[in-house]
């Protein structure tokens, strides 16, 4: 899918780059993105809005990818950025991000970020819980500023791809709960305030969700409080942000929508319930993260050593693992793989994936259909771009991997591999001239 092809060499390419060159250059492990893809999708996410007429803003999550070239390519896209930490916040303003577009997430965000992110006189909080609002509140006062803040609500709808779970009372650690009043209150202590601008709400059903059920339910949800507030306290949204969370094709077993198609149901169910309330359809914010990444991202590997134990099963292993994908190892999650240097040829063989790591769970795929493979062979695993490098760990001091983007036929590094030495950067020693390099 996107810019991956077959070239003359057999060999497989990404954005017109040869992955296999790339990986003589770089090394392996090696995260290779697709750009053109991540555009694609960015634009197909804002047309969608566009061809409604609706005012809106796509926000990228950050918290799926983030480095300064990836901010500075949503930016270019025109996209708004989802923070969740200061770490985030500091990314995406190292690399020029304008602060006005960007919005800040998260349960348990400290004093010191929050004053961060107010002397950046970034976009938008969006509050999370009590505690939250009244940091926020006192900050404001504290340094003489003013900010637009949304309320994060639960809406007592968790979309888990498939189904949805609908409960009374939703058990999460995120958000002011509409059904036990949290969020009423919100609204009221908010809509006190002085310093803080109450735009909107937020709410974030899932991630790789699939259908728009979820959505459209927790729209009917919401939509029963706002017609409540409305009438009792004339505060109606001039913004609804409805999260990420849309799916990517991981395997055939997946089946995404198009951007367009989650987007206009939204659309659709928001419209038709203005309507009824005799309000004005409100600016619509989404979060994408997974989707626009995803499947632009895939991880090229060296093949080293094989075990095979006859009539039971073969492991092929690679110099990475856990360390640059946790996802197989803590969702289950699975993945479709190629080897990158023999990319025209018929699978043979049934294998499993392994890592590195010192641990029998750290396991990339069990059982795919490869060819023969030998020591040396480059393995590329797709759809690696959300949630790889992001959760990438330092496990068994295995050092990260770097990160090339490529574009028309042009590879540029944009995260560089970690060293060694960049290892020991914060480490302490007992006793000097012990370590190599000292
Ligand atoms: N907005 C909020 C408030 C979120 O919590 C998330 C993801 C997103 C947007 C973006 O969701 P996306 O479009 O990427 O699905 N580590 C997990 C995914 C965790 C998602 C957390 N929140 C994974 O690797 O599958």
């Amino acid at each position: 899918h996107g810019t991956s092809s077959i070239n003359d060499d057999n060999h497989l390419t990404i954005g017109g780059v040869d992955t296999v060159q790339l990986a003589r250059e770089y090394g392996t492990p090696l995260y290779i993105y697709d750009v053109e893809l991540i555009r694609k999708r960015a634009r197909s996410f804002k047309k969608a809005f566009e061809e409604q007429g609706i005012k809106a803003q796509v926000a990228y999550a950050s918290k799926a990818f983030s480095c300064l070239a990836q901010v500075q390519l949503m930016d270019e896209e025109g996209m708004s950025l989802d923070v969740v930490s200061g770490g985030e916040l500091y990314t995406a303003l190292s690399a020029g991000f304008p602060a006005d577009r960007i919005h800040f997430h998260g349960n348990n965000k400290s004093y010191e970020e929050l004053q961060y992110a107010l002397q950046s006189e970034i976009g938008c909080f969006v509050v999370d819980n009590f505690h939250e609002l009244r940091m926020l509140e006192s900050l404001c006062n504290q340094l003489n500023k003013n900010t637009s803040i949304l309320l994060r609500i639960t809406p007592g709808i968790e979309a888990h791809t498939h189904e949805y779970i609908l409960t009374g009372q939703e058990d999460s650690k995120f958000g002011f709960d509409l059904q036990n009043g949290q969020a009423e209150q919100a609204v009221l202590e908010s809509l006190e305030s002085h310093c803080l601008n109450l735009l909107g709400v937020h709410f974030h059903i899932g991630s790789q969700i699939f259908e728009t059920t979820g959505f459209v339910l927790a729209i009917q949800k919401l939509y029963e409080y706002l017609g409540k507030w409305d009438k009792e306290f004339s505060f109606f949204p001039e913004v609804l942000n409805l999260g990420g969370g849309f799916g990517i094709r991981y395997t055939e077993e997946d089946e995404p929508l198009e951007p367009k198609e989650y987007i206009d149901a939204m659309i659709q169910e928001i419209t038709r319930l203005s309507t009824s309330a005799s309000v004005a359809v409100p600016e619509i914010w989404i979060e994408p993260g997974r989707s626009l990444v995803g499947d632009a991202g895939t991880t090229i590997y060296s093949i080293g050593s094989q075990k095979d134990i006859p009539s039971v099963r073969h492991y092929v292993a690679v110099d990475g693992g856990m360390s640059d994908n946790i996802r197989p190892a803590l969702y289950q999650a699975q993945y479709e793989a190629a080897l990158a240097n023999r990319a025209g040829e018929k699978g043979t063989k049934k294998v499993s994936i392994a890592g590195k790591c010192c641990e029998s769970g750290d396991m990339l795929i069990w059982d795919i259909i490869l060819p023969e493979t030998k020591s040396g062979d480059l393995l590329a695993v797709f759809c690696t771009g959300a949630y790889g490098y992001s959760m990438s760990n330092n496990y068994n001091r295995i050092p990260r991997p770097a990160v090339v983007f490529a574009e028309k036929g042009e590879a540029r590094l944009v995260v560089k591999r970690e060293s060694y030495e960049d290892l020991l950067r914060l480490d302490l020693p007992l006793k000097n001239g012990v370590f190599a390099g000292n």
